[in-house]
C-alpha cells in the first residue's frame, strides 16, 4: 500500500484475516466432559481446516488422567473418509501440498523425545490425502507444534502443574504471533475474570466453558487482532464505521474578530 501512495486517490482501507493459533486453558475446577467433547470437535471437525480450530490445550496435571482417557477414548470412534458418508466426522487435506506439509509436522512428532504421540499420528496418500486426527502431548511448551499453525487435524496437549496456572495464563498469550479465538474451561468465577483479563489480547473470540469454535453469523461477531488479522467484526457496528468516511463540520457562531495574536498587541 506504501508503495502505491501515489496511485491511490485515497487510502485504501484493509480488512485483514488470516489464521489463529487457538487454545483451550483448561482450570482445575473444569468439568471434564464438556473439555472432552469442546476440544475434539473443535480440534477435528473439517480435518481442522478451520481458522477457529483449537490447535493447543493446556490441561493440570489433576485433571490430565480423565482428559487424556476422554479425548483417546472418543478418538476411537471417529471416522476418517469419504464425506459423503454422513457417519464420517472428518475426510481428507485438500492437496498434495498440505498434505506433505502435515506429514512433516506428524514426523516431527514422532522424531522428537519431548513428545508422545497419544492417538493418530498416521497419514496415508494412497486413495486421497489422508491425515489421521491426531493427539499428541508437548512436554515443551515452545514446541512448534504449540505455537505453529498447522491447518491440519493436530492437537498438541501441555500439561502443567496445577498451581501453575497464573505462569500458564501468561504463557498463552505468549507462545503464539496469531491472536483469533481462545476458550477458558473452569467453574471458579474469579479464574474466568482472571483468564479473561490475562488473556484479553490473545482472542478476538474468548469462550467461556464453550469450544473455541463456532461463532453464528449474526450472533457473535467474529475476528481476531495480531497475525490473526484487522480484528473488524463482521456483522457489528465496528465493521460498518470501518467503510465509512467520517467528515467533521464546524460552523462558528463568532467570526474571528481580528488576525493579530494576543501577544502583537
Ligand atoms: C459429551 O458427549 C457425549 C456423547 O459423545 C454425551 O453423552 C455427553 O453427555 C456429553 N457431555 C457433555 C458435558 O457435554
Ligand atoms: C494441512 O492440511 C490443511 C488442509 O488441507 C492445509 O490447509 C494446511 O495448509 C496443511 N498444513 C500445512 C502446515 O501445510
Ligand atoms: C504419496 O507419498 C509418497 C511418499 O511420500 C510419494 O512418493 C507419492 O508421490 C505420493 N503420492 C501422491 C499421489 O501424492
Ligand atoms: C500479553 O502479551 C502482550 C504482547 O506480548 C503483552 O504486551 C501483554 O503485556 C501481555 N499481557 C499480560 C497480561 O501478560
Amino acid at each position: 500500500v506504501g508503495e502505491n501512495l501515489p496511485r491511490y486517490r485515497t487510502f485504501p482501507r484493509l480488512a485483514g484475516e488470516c489464521g489463529g493459533k487457538n487454545y483451550h486453558f483448561v482450570h482445575s475446577s473444569a468439568d471434564v466432559d464438556s473439555v472432552v467433547n469442546g476440544t475434539i470437535r473443535s480440534a477435528f471437525e473439517f480435518s481442522g481446516q478451520k481458522c477457529s480450530a483449537c490447535s493447543r490445550a493446556y490441561i493440570p496435571k489433576s485433571l490430565w488422567g480423565q482428559i487424556k482417557q476422554g479425548l483417546v477414548d472418543k478418538h476411537r470412534d471417529i471416522k476418517v473418509g469419504d464425506p459423503g458418508d454422513f457417519s464420517i466426522f472428518l475426510s481428507a487435506v485438500i492437496d498434495k501440498a498440505s498434505f506433505d506439509r502435515n506429514k512433516s509436522y506428524l514426523e516431527h512428532a514422532k522424531s522428537s523425545s519431548d513428545i508422545e504421540v497419544l492417538a493418530g499420528g498416521e497419514c496415508d496418500n494412497s486413495t486421497g490425502y489422508f491425515v489421521q486426527p491426531t493427539i499428541l502431548e508437548c512436554k515443551d511448551p515452545q514446541d512448534k507444534l504449540m505455537r505453529e499453525e498447522i491447518f491440519g487435524p493436530v492437537l498438541a496437549c501441555y500439561v502443567y502443574e496445577d498451581g501453575d496456572y497464573k505462569n500458564v495464563l501468561k504463557l498463552i498469550n505468549s507462545t503464539s504471533e496469531y491472536g483469533l479465538t481462545g476458550s477458558v474451561f473452569a467453574k471458579d468465577e474469579s479464574v474466568i475474570e482472571e483468564a479473561s483479563s490475562v488473556l484479553r489480547n490473545s482472542a478476538g473470540n474468548f469462550y467461556v466453558n464453550d469450544k473455541s469454535t463456532g461463532s453464528v453469523v449474526g450472533q457473535q461477531w467474529f475476528g481476531g487482532s495480531r497475525k490473526s488479522g484487522t480484528n473488524d467484526k463482521p456483522g457489528s457496528p465496528h465493521y460498518v464505521l470501518k467503510w465509512v468516511s467520517p467528515q467533521a463540520i464546524k460552523r462558528t457562531k463568532v467570526p474571528l474578530t481580528d488576525w493579530k495574536y494576543p501577544s502583537m498587541k
